[in-house]
């Protein structure tokens, strides 16, 4: 593999670059866009800034930390006009692609007219959005609540679960991702996002329905049926027979996109319905089309939720989240009420109204199945060729590729998927981590990826797992 040294102009942040070989990389595909000078203070010196004024708590993806300053459609650019393919979307959050003219365009409009002015007042974004938003589920889900998000909209749903059924119990998955406030953080089982405190009141984990590491594999056509079972076991045993829900993911993200088996939700919903408990979706990575095949992630499973709860896609980036229920459960939550400043500000509805138009108009659902399938089969290729690929799974524009030492032992490559995750920002494509042990690498791209830019992804994947 040829190799080339770094550019004297990329950034010497933390780590001396000089010293670091890179990979020479492919070209990126032709883009007619020129990123405007930037002005602003240097990678270092915001660096430094963070360091002193900010939460130490969040964390930074690469050794030489990547500044970020502008970006569009499936590309982002740094502060040298450096373009990367975005290959993450802002952590599953750019649906329709990073500063999308419509979306531009419906906030500057209502910005100019009205900001902000709360649910004590009529006004038609938030009650027409409402309907569009209603209009794409399936069923009875018709009422619609706005929240910031992913982690709002989970704590809500478990207050309408609890509240509607009058039980406390909650089960949910291992491995899963719901959020990083006190509901979130117990409803996740990740113990990356947990702290050392009391959390996860009245909340079970039930098996990971992970066909890769679990005890079913995919060869196995009863393994969603056997992996349901749990949560029947999980009810009897650590509750009083009665909950007040379960929650998943439709695929796990966080977790390092994990499709559960063909039937594990049919059957999980019916062990919860028959406990009295109703079933929560989080489509908060797996809703928008992104999944390709269907619109919402429960869908590829063949149910239909009592509740639904979103955010990330569902703005482009607006700070927005939702959840949909029936309305004889949204009557229940009627007995009280019920406030969010910001929940359905006008600005942030009329980019959620512009980014249901814009995947409708572009096909974009239809785009991630047929992009999502050829990184699929470009990824399976791979998987032949480096040892290192345990396992290719995902659903349209929601990949990941699990990293093994060793695929008879399935030892998590962790410092290896690290690796190659800056060798590949190093030619230019910005992917994500996930799974328990950061071994599996995740692709959520803009839904607007081209055909020439999943086979850069893949040629630099080849290049980076050709180094390793
Ligand atoms: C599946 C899922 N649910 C909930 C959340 C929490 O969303 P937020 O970070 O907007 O609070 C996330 C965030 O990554 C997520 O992936």
């Amino acid at each position: 593999m040829a190799r080339v040294t770094p550019s004297a102009g990329l950034l010497k942040i933390g780590e001396s670059v000089s010293s670091m070989e890179m990979i020479r990389a492919p070209e990126l595909p032709p883009f007619d866009y020129q990123p405007q000078p930037y002005p602003g203070p240097s990678a270092e010196e915001v660096l430094r800034l963070r360091r002193e004024f900010l939460n130490p708590g969040i964390f930074l993806y690469y050794k030489r930390p990547l500044m970020i300053v502008e970006g569009k459609a499936q590309y982002v650019f740094d502060e040298h006009g450096r373009r990367y393919l975005d290959a993450l979307g802002g952590i599953v959050t750019i649906s329709v692609g990073h500063c999308h003219p419509d979306i531009l365009e419906a906030a500057r409009r209502q910005n100019e007219l009205l900001q902000h002015a709360t649910t004590i007042y009529l006004h038609p974004n938030i009650a027409e959005y409402a309907q569009k938003l209603a209009a794409k589920m399936p069923g009875d889900l018709k009422v619609c609540y706005f929240v910031n998000s992913g982690s709002e909209a989970n704590d809500l749903a478990l207050l309408m679960a609890r509240a509607y059924t009058g039980n406390y119990d909650v089960v949910a998955l291992r491995n899963s991702y719901h959020g990083g406030n006190a509901s979130g953080m117990g409803l996740t089982a990740h113990r990356t996002w947990k702290f050392n405190v009391p959390h996860s009141f009245g909340v079970h984990h039930a098996i990971a329905p992970d066909p890769y590491r679990g005890a079913w594999g995919r060869d196995n056509p009863r393994a969603g049926e056997n992996y349901a079972a749990d949560v029947r076991n999980l009810i009897e045993h650590a509750t009083s027979g009665k909950v007040a829900g379960f929650i998943a993911e439709s695929i796990q993200g966080v977790g390092g996109c994990v499709v559960f088996p063909n039937n594990y939700l049919k059957h999980a919903y019916e062990h919860v319905r028959a406990a009295g408990g109703v079933c929560i979706a989080d489509e908060v990575q797996t809703g928008f089309g992104r999944t390709g095949t269907h619109y919402w992630g429960f869908e590829t499973q063949g149910v239909v939720p009592e509740i639904v709860t979103m955010a990330k896609g569902i703005g482009n980036g607006a700070p927005l989240g939702a959840v949909v229920t029936t309305r004889k459960i949204a009557a229940t939550i009627a007995q009280r009420t019920h406030f969010n400043t910001f929940g359905g500000n006008p600005a942030v509805c009329a980019q959620g109204v512009a980014v249901l138009e814009v995947i409708e108009r572009e096909k974009l659902q239809a785009n991630a199945l047929r992009i999502g399938n050829q990184i699929f089969a470009g990824l399976e290729r791979l998987k032949a060729k480096h040892s290192l690929i345990g396992d290719v799974r995902g659903k349209g524009l929601l990949l990941g590729i699990e990293l093994v030492k060793d695929r008879a032992t399935k030892e998590p490559a962790t410092a290896e998927c690290a690796h190659l995750l800056e060798s590949c920002r190093d030619m230019g494509l910005l992917l994500g981590k996930g799974g328990l042990y950061g071994q599996t690498i995740r692709f959520s791209p803009p839904m607007c990826l081209h055909e020439q830019d999943a086979n850069f992804l893949l040629d630099v994947l080849d290049r980076a797992f050709s180094a390793v």
